[in-house]
């Protein structure tokens, strides 16, 4: 079962009418789009999944509410070009990034340092590169700066030498392995805090599925096919997505630098988009769902 995180906050920010165009990025279980689809009776939902599992299972609870939507089955790095084959512009846009509790349980999809699984962790199950070939292939240096910036690993040189060495006996073919190498590679100490794999694991899910550059890319398009008035909701689950949106909103919201001592901005140098939240979930959702307690709502509204 998949918990969604911030529902009602990020549903009501988004601030819908009846009649509303909505693009869901990441539909997942359909969590957030069953609620964007109820509310909009008279509008449509367009909603992205790279997953075909998860909208196998996201389509009934949309039939069930009506037929107003269509699911894309594609990355959303493709988001603009989508929509505008279709639309010109959109009331309002959500990403919910991550992977869903669902594809985490799945030992078969290998996202996951409790199930053992072979190496995979790709969202999309038809694209080529896997975590088998990061973990297998990649050349130690960098191996060593996917660790450091994708996972902000303090022991990222410790542990990819471990897997370099490990490697060369033998291909290193499951996560429940991985994750042992990773564990025998960094102080004992370390071992106690928080599991010793769970950095390592996202910053080759980070590689695996290119998941910076791709929201990078999709938040800036999606900027330019929100309509005045609407509103763009971001979720996300760690700081290095948070960093991405937090830097794209400032700069789209704040005047130039040598203009903002004037009293009066002129009209064509006002930013063209505004700050509407930063939130964190409250305490009695972290309490009862685990995957909200680093979870971050950023919204930001086209003026
Ligand atoms: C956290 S889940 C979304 C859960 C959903 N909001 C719900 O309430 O059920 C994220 C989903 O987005 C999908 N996803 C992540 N990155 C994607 C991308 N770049 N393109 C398309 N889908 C993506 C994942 O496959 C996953 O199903």
């Amino acid at each position: 079962m998949h918990e969604s995180v911030l529902l009602t906050e990020s549903i009501d920010y988004l601030n819908l009418n009846k009649a509303s165009i909505v693009v869901d990025c990441t539909l997942g279980y359909g969590g957030h789009s069953s609620h964007i689809l109820k509310k909009i009776p008279n509008g449509f939902l367009y909603a992205f999944d790279q997953d075909s599992e998860a909208i196998k299972k996201a389509n009934p609870k949309l039939k069930a509410i009506g037929n107003n939507y269509e699911i894309i089955n594609t990355n959303f790095v493709n988001l603009k070009e989508e929509i505008t084959k279709r639309i010109d512009k959109v009331d309002g846009i959500l990403f919910d990034l991550g992977v869903s509790s669902p594809q985490l349980d799945e030992a078969d999809r290998g996202f996951s340092f409790h199930k053992d699984s072979k190496l995979d962790m790709r969202m999309n199950q038809n694209q080529s590169l896997t975590a088998y070939d990061v973990v297998n292939t990649y050349p130690l240096n960098k191996l060593i700066q996917i660790f450091k910036t994708y996972g902000e690993e303090k022991y990222a040189k410790s542990i990819a030498l471990g897997i370099t060495k490990e490697r060369e006996k033998a291909p290193i073919e499951t996560t429940l392995q991985l994750a042992e190498i990773i564990k025998q590679n960094v102080p004992e100490k370390y071992r106690k805090k928080s599991h010793p794999a769970r950095k390592v694991f996202q910053a080759i899910r980070i590689e695996v599925n290119d998941e910076l550059n791709v929201f990078e890319k999709a938040l800036k398009d999606a900027l330019n096919i929100i309509k005045p008035k609407g509103r763009i909701c971001v979720i996300t689950f760690h700081s290095l997505e948070d960093r991405i949106c937090k830097q794209i909103f400032k700069q789209v919201s704040t005047p130039p630098k040598e203009l903002q001592n004037l009293p009066v901005i002129p009209d064509e140098y006002k930013p063209k988009y505004k700050i509407i939240a930063n939130i964190k979930p409250k305490d009695s959702e972290i309490s009862h769902n685990n995957r909200a307690r680093s979870a971050r709502l950023r919204v930001i509204e086209r003026s």
